[in-house]
């Protein structure tokens, strides 16, 4: 689907967004093999987070979805799939249900998209083939995964990646694993799967960037709410910062501590950012945000900073192009192996504008105060490239195109029906 974004004046007017994803996923996952009844509000309209449902039924949970928006889900032990499970375009799911999956008594086969199918998966069959797993890769990297249920011993482990993915994958591991596993990391990174394990019941410690979780705890179905996506309303927030006239409310987002470097980011380039209402649901940092009209000046993204930054770069980079003194991204070599290679996608969507930009192996710079031209542009089926340039266009010199829009959907489908209700 191509979609025609127009120039706007203003953003104005008050959200609420659906679930986020990150949340979405671990909830969806942990109430699958937690006993009893699980019953999530807002959880995320995703395609992601929906590819985590079916496989969560696939393996033997009962998923419903009301019409009250609710998610109700009945877990228990797994089953042994009678088909493949399916993880679409989320490489979240084949690293975090692949260490699930591992210390299972079954074999399960998974699979992706073109995009997954070329997303690295060595970095979780590493450390769970420590704790003696026993998987099948594509040339050992990518997907499709064939995980052989193993009897698994937990083991100490510092993943050489910046990754919640990782963690999470080996934390879950633990959970069926002999003893205890230790998780260290270098950098921290969201911790949303510490907090549900706990939330669920399961025996979990947390010491800063250690964290140690026992085998064996029988999680136990609850009531949770999924607080409004922080990385989707970064585009509108975007979107507000690149208006001479802003006035935007956000209501319910998730202020994780963990993610919410995105706030402390804009602001000390001038954004003029208030947090209202905070309050904690289920270990989780909830509150409203308001945007007004800003002068954004220029910014550099580096170190454990582009680790907290990681899915927002697509939004700051068109920020940084229309910021008064641009913005420099260093240390952000995984941004080539997320939905897209984001380095080049970023790079050829501001090109395609007229927007200069310098590229490297592990970042871009780019130079502030560039106009945006009208332009067609290809979302290359990244979500976020899709996003992150509609909201471009929102400060272009005309209408542009956004080829391949529908991709926006695997994280947040209602995107364009907000925009265009948020855009003067
Ligand atoms: C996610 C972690 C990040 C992020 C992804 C979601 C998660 O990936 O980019 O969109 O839910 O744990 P990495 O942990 O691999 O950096």
């Amino acid at each position: 689907m191509d979609k025609t974004v127009s120039p706007a004046r203003a953003i104005d007017g008050i959200l609420t967004l659906p679930g986020d994803k990150s949340i979405s996923h671990r909830y969806g996952m942990l109430a699958g093999l937690a006993e009893g009844r699980t019953t999530i509000s807002n959880y995320s309209t995703g395609a992601d987070c929906q590819s985590t449902l079916g496989c969560m039924e696939a393996l033997g949970a009962h998923v419903e979805r009301q019409a009250d928006g609710l998610t109700v889900i009945e877990g228990g032990a797994l089953r042994e799939p009678t088909g493949e499970l399916d993880a679409g375009n989320s490489g979240t799911i084949t690293r975090m249900l692949t260490g699930i999956l591992a210390g299972q008594s079954f074999t399960s086969r998974m699979i992706g998209d073109a995009s997954v199918s070329s997303r690295p998966v060595d970095r979780v069959i590493r450390p769970l083939t420590q704790m003696g797993a026993n998987i099948e890769a594509r040339d050992g990297r990518y997907p499709p995964l064939v995980i052989h249920g193993s009897r698994l011993h937990g083991i100490e482990y510092t993943s050489p990646v910046a990754s919640a993915q990782v963690k999470s994958c080996v934390l879950l591991a633990g959970l069926f694993a002999d003893g205890e596993t230790i998780v260290h990391e270098k950098v921290q990174t969201r911790d949303h799967t510490e907090i549900a394990l706990a939330e669920f019941g399961a025996d979990i410690e947390v010491d800063r960037k250690t964290t140690r979780v026992r085998g064996g705890a029988q999680l136990k179905g609850r009531e949770l709410v999924v607080p409004g996506d922080l990385s989707s309303a970064c585009f509108f927030l975007v979107a507000a910062l690149l208006m001479k006239q802003a006035d935007l409310v956000i209501h319910g987002v998730g202020l994780n501590p963990t993610r919410s470097a995105l706030l402390d980011f804009l602001v000390s380039m001038g954004a003029q950012i208030k947090v209202l209402n905070i309050h904690l649901v289920a270990g989780e940092l909830i509150g409203d945000l308001r945007v007004t009209t800003s002068e954004v000046r220029g910014g550099v993204i580096e170190g454990a900073l582009t680790a907290a930054l990681i899915d927002e770069l697509p939004a700051l980079a068109v920020l940084g192009a229309a910021s008064l003194g641009g913005l420099t991204v260093r240390d952000a070599a995984e941004l080539r192996v997320k939905e897209t290679d984001r380095i080049a996608t970023i790079a050829a969507g501001l090109e395609a504008m007229g927007v200069k930009i310098a590229t490297a192996p592990d970042g871009f710079q780019i130079a502030g105060k560039q106009q945006f031209r009208a332009a067609k542009i290809d979302s290359a089926g990244d979500h976020r490239i899709a996003m992150a340039f509609s909201v471009a266009a929102l400060a272009a010199d005309g209408p542009c195109t956004i080829h391949d829009a529908g991709s926006a959907a695997v994280s947040f489908p209602a995107f364009y029906d907000m925009l265009e209700q948020i855009a003067k």
